[in-house]
């Protein structure tokens, strides 16, 4: 049996707000989730025995979610996780280049860092974790990347560097849209649904815009040109008939 101790009486008093906001206890696994990995950085066996326990499930049905789901790390991470899209259209913008340059950037002794290994001392100030990561739904801005869940587009390998070493240093560098930087222990907080004391002030700071210049210029072209779609039919069309055998 693992050691919980970990999880204090502020953290056990947190999952019962979570649990609270649902008709069934089950259905708060995927924050709990969030919240068990902003204690300690990553889901431990702890962290699935605790979540199992808060929420009468088996250890088995916890560690089917928290493997299916990638945000859920497995293993002790850094300060920081950095997220490079390497989907397609982001890898053909760079991101293969970026993710290269990251993984030599922050190996050591001339080994490249591989997906999900970290720089420098896990949980530590200062501290990498670098994975590729599939579209991350930015690709009008490609290619992008990711601290802690935060944007930072139209990168080079020039730009991630410097943002690397910028972290490495103890900055928080302002990401390009949503929220202000924090630390992947944090982020997972409010993944978890629960804001800085200060929420106020906090969402003052989130506000940004939700779609670039980039993101709308198809529709502004078609404004501009003065297309319309065309309309949508009452019924669908019907199917060309199959000649049955
Ligand atoms: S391919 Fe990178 S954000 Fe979509």
């Amino acid at each position: 049996m693992p050691d919980l101790s970990v999880f204090g009486p502020d953290i056990i008093a947190k999952a019962a707000n979570l649990i609270a906001r649902y008709p069934e206890s089950r259905s708060a696994l995927l924050p709990m989730l969030h919240l068990v990995q902003s204690v300690e950085g990553h889901v431990s066996q702890a962290g699935v025995q605790f979540c199992a326990d808060q929420l009468a499930l088996s250890t088995a049905e916890v560690t089917a979610v928290v493997t299916f789901y990638t945000m859920y790390k497995r293993k002790p991470c850094g300060e920081h996780l950095i997220s490079v899209c390497t989907n397609t259209l982001c890898a053909v913008l760079g991101g293969d280049a970026i993710y290269q340059t990251l993984q030599e950037h922050l190996g050591q002794d001339g080994r490249p860092l591989k997906h999900e290994d970290t720089a420098g001392t896990p949980g530590e100030a200062g501290s990498i974790t670098l994975e590729h990561a599939e579209c991350l739904a930015a690709c009008d801005l490609g290619p992008v990347l990711q601290v802690n869940y935060e944007f930072y587009d139209n990168q080079t390998p020039d730009s991630a560097v410097a943002l690397v070493d910028a972290l490495r240093r103890g900055e928080r560098p302002v990401p390009t849209r949503g929220a202000p930087l924090t630390s992947l222990r944090d982020v997972s907080l409010q993944l978890a649904g629960f804001f800085p004391e200060d929420e106020a002030t906090y969402r003052s700071e989130v506000d940004g815009p939700s779609a670039a210049v980039e993101t709308v210029r198809g529709a502004q072209l078609a404004a501009d040109r003065g297309w319309t779609a065309p309309t949508m039919p009452d019924k669908p069309p019907a199917l060309p008939e199959v000649e049955k055998k």
